[in-house]
This record gives C-alpha cells, structure tokens and sequence, in this order.
C-alpha cells in the first residue's frame, strides 16, 4: 500500500513539475533551451560553479531574442535581452516593476527592511527621506575623511613596497580596506584604521558577510527566488542575519555616546540621527540631530533597527562596488601604456594647477578619468544582474505578449555591456568611446548605476571615492605594464568579485 501511494505521489510530482517546465511553452513564448529539469538554467549556481549574474550572462550569449523564457529552478522568469525593453521596465512602465521581489519582512525582521529589499509605499517613503544623504554638499562635508583614509592607504602600501623595484600588490583587498574604513567612518562614525589595526570589530564583522561557501551560496538563491519560502522559515524559526545583527549593536552604541555627549560629526549616521529623531533629513548641510520630534507624528516609526537597515545596505551596496571600480580602472591602465600616461598627465596637470591638493572639486577636474572610469564601470559592472517582479500584468510593447504579475524579470547588465551590438570591441578598454565626438556606443545601453527610480543612490559617492582611489595610487606609484588580460570572476556574490583579487604590480616614484 505505501508502495502505491509513494509511486502516485511520484508520478504527481512528475507531471506537475513537467507542467511547470511547459509553461513558456504553453504561453508560446520564446524560451531557453537549456533550461532543464531540477536547476532550470541555475545549474552552475546550484553546483556553486558561477554566481548568479555570470550564470545569467551565459543564457544572455546564446540568445538573440528581445526577451527570453528562463526557469530558475521551478520558478518561470523572464530575462529581458532588448535595451529599448530593458528602459520600459526600468523607467517608463516603473507603476507595472517598482518592486524587486527579494526577501523583506517589516513587520517582524526590521533589519531587513533596507531601502534596496523595500517595496511599494514603504520604499518611495524611503527613497524619498534618505535622498538628501547624498548631495553634493553633504559629500563635500564627508570628503576630508575619505582623503584621510586614502592617506593611510599610501601609508600602508609605503610600508609594503621596497624603496627600489617593483612589487605584486593585491589592489583589490586594499580598495576592499579603503573602501570599508570610509564607510565605517562616514555612514557608521567609527574612528577606524583598519590599515593599522586589520582585526578591528567592524572590519572583522565585515569578513562573516564575505563567506564563500556552498551552503551560503543556495541560501543566497533561495533569498532571491523564494522570498516567502524564506519569510515563513525567518518567522518559524526566529532567525536574524547575524552580520546585521552585530551591525545594530555599533550603531545604538554610537548613537547612544553620540546624544549622551551632544557630539555632532559631519557623516551620515548623524544624518540618519537626524531622520530618527525628526522624521526627515535636512536639505542644507545641517548635520544637527538634536530637534525634538514632535508627539504623534509618523516618524514614531523610525527606529534604530530602521536606520540600522538602512546603514547596513550602504555598506553592503558600498564598498565591493567601489573598491572593484577603483582596481579593475588601475588593472586596465596598466595592461594599455597610453591610457596610463594620458591619465597620469592629466592628474598630474591638475593637481599642480591646485597645489598638489586633492579636493571634491580637483577630482571633477579629471575629465579623462571620468571616462576611465565610465569604461570600468562598462567592462565590470558591479551589478551584473538587476532584476525586478512584475507587479500588474503587463504587455510587452510591441507585441501580443503580456508578463504576468509575479513573474520575475532579469536584466544582465553585464551581458548588454559587453554586447558587440553596443559597444564595438567590448573586451577592449576603450575610454575614448564616451567622448561626445567619437560616441562609438548605444547610449541605451549604458546603464552602470541602473536607470529609472531605483538607480543607485549613492551614484555620486561612488564615483566619487573610486576616483580618489585611483588619483591617490597614481599620485604616489608607477604602475608596471602587464600583458593584456581579463579577470575571472568569482562564483558568489550578487556583484563582481574578481577571483584571486586583482594584481598589479607597484613600484615607488
Ligand atoms: C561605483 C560604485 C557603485 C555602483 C557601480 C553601483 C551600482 C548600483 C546599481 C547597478 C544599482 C541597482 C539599480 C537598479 O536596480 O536600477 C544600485 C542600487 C543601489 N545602490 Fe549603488 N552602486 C555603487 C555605489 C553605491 C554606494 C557607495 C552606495 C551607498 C553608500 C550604494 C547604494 C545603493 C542603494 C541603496 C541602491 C538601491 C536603491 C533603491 O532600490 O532605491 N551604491 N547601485
């Protein structure tokens, strides 16, 4: 009798599965192929052999459609190839794909409720108050920091680097240590030297979210394409990510001696003091967070957990994404001996025009390490798969094809950014393409920090310390010529991790 039950649930479970894996076919969609029973077109994901956004790049290459079928695992999903698309989704239809569909629980995991997992209401209301942490005058406010840290940056690689010859340098675990000391400094307070002092409490906190591991891996799918799955288990099981957790103690911690000792700093967690305790960010360059918030007013709802979130996602969205920009732009100069000596020229003029000085507006300056810059950003966009749900059916436009609400759409950024079609030779570093003149690219297709309401916030920031990264390496060392090559990327991570670092090597000028 088991017997027979066991093999008619199997036989069930066939043919449901099987319906599911028929569904692109029944909507008479174009599909992938490769999409197979159990993984779909994740099985390098699920194996732990590519991330994510490599393993999307792969479906992206063997197609030519404008959008594509895909099962992740028994979830159908659509990967989204046409730029003109891409912008509907992103932009101008937003009200059918403002949300992201990852996991986020408000209600009982608040830590969780960053303004990168936010949906609906809850994410505009967001939006819309942390927008005035990064204007130009805020960051110019912030800027001597980072400068300090880049001091220390050189000070450290001085230590490492022999007075005669040159020496392999890992350039991406030292913008990693730069990166994380300014946003320990900036959005978190912390008086850091992580150069120094390596085993500091923030920086070793930061280390448990770099895990490598298999398990990690599926838990990292499953937060991606089953958010309610994860939901049901966070709230059944009474789980927290650890990593956010230790995050909230240094922040009551900070905010605690901060309003005990009525201590003002110019950085963002006073900023998001201010928020917690007034409901709104000042537009001007007040970092004061002492005004009272008034009784009954809905900023009640902010809490620390609140602002923990919201810290802990900058730090999370912040630093790989600038450090990776700051040493893949040093890893390309110094495969191309042109590039590099215009480059240099160029910082070299225009710090000699400022006194050697580095500030907000010397770095704007550098035009040609703006395009530099830009064309990192195009090879290794951090975020090489951007997804959004479907939130009300949609039709394609230019087609008799509708997405269904729920249905999860993906963008390779990576794949469109190194798509012939749009930029000629993509494998080549070419910074001269985003001159206005030579505009050898598909604009459309040129979307680094995404597009549309949900681009990247803190785009300016970004931008911001991976130029003075770069500036502060070519201000103080010589950079070797290497043969041309390309990096491998990494099996984890939503971002780009290039596997084994980034080396180059350095000498003393
Ligand atoms: C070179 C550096 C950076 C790059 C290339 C980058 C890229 C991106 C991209 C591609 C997105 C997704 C946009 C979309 O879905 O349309 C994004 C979102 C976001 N980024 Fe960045 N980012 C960088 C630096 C930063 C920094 C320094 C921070 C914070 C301090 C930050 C915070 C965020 C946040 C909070 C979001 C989510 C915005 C929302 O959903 O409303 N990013 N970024």
């Amino acid at each position: 009798m088991i017997i027979l039950i066991l093999v008619v649930l199997a036989v069930i479970l066939f043919h449901y599965v099987k319906r599911i894996y028929s569904f692109w076919e029944r909507q008479n969609f174009p599909y992938d192929q490769n999409s197979k029973i159990p993984y779909g077109c994740l099985e390098s994901v699920a194996k732990h052999k590519k991330s994510m956004g490599m393993t999307m790049y792969d479906v992206y290459l063997r197609s030519k459609e404008r959008f594509l079928g895909v099962y992740l695992l028994f979830r159908p999903a659509i990967l989204v190839r046409d730029v003109d698309l891409v912008r509907h989704v992103l932009a101008e239809d937003f009200a059918s794909f403002h949300d992201r569909g990852i996991y986020v629980d408000e209600e009982k995991d608040p830590l969780s409720a960053n303004i990168f997992s936010l949906e609906g209401k809850s994410w505009r209301d967001m939006r819309i108050k942390l927008a005035p942490l990064f204007t130009s005058g805020k960051l110019k406010a912030m800027f001597s920091t980072s400068e300090e840290v880049g001091d220390r940056m050189i000070a450290h690689l001085n230590t490492l680097i022999p007075e005669k010859g040159t020496m392999k340098i890992d350039l991406k675990e030292i913008f990693t240590t730069y990166a994380i000391d300014i946003i320990g400094s900036t959005i978190f307070g912390l008086d850091i030297n992580s150069f120094e002092n390596p085993t500091n409490k923030f920086r070793n906190i930061v280390r448990l979210s770099h895990k490598n591991t298999h398990p990690a891996a599926i838990l990292g799918m499953l937060l991606y394409l089953f958010p309610s799955l994860v939901k049901f288990l966070f709230r059944k099981f009474g789980l927290k990510n650890p990593v956010a957790l230790e995050m909230l103690k240094i922040v009551k911690d900070t905010i605690e001696y901060r309003e005990k000792h009525n201590i003002v700093r110019k950085d963002m967690l006073q900023l998001l003091m201010q928020l917690k305790n007034t409901g709104k960010i000042e537009e001007d360059d007040n970092f004061d967070a002492k005004v009272t918030k008034k009784a009954g007013s809905f900023i009640e709802n902010i809490s620390i957990e609140t602002i923990t979130a919201q810290a802990f996602v900058f730090y999370i969205a912040g630093q790989e994404s600038t450090a990776s920009a700051a040493a893949l732009t040093i890893f390309e100069l110094a495969q191309y001996p042109d590039i590099l000596k215009k480059v240099t020229e160029e910082v070299n003029r225009v710090l000699a025009e400022n006194n050697g000085k580095i500030t907000y507006e010397t770095l704007q300056k550098m035009e040609y390490l703006e395009l530099c810059i830009n064309e990192t950003l195009r090879k290794y966009p951090s975020l090489p798969l951007m997804n959004r749900i479907c939130t009300q059916d949609y039709q394609i436009p230019g087609s008799d094809k509708i997405i269904k609400k729920g249905t999860n759409v993906l963008i390779s950024l990576f794949g469109i950014h190194r798509d012939p079609e749009h930029f000629p030779d993509p494998e080549i570093y070419i910074p001269e393409r985003f001159l206005p003149e030579n505009s050898n690219y598909n604009p459309k297709a040129y979307m680094p920090f995404g597009e549309g309401p949900r681009h990247c916030i803190a785009q300016r920031m970004g931008k911001i310390n991976s130029k003075l990264g770069v500036v502060k390496i070519l201000q103080n060392f010589n950079i070797e010529i290497m043969p041309k090559q390309d990096i491998e990327i990494d099996n984890y991570s939503i971002l780009i991790v290039p596997k084994g670092g980034v080396n180059v090597r350095l000498s003393k000028k």
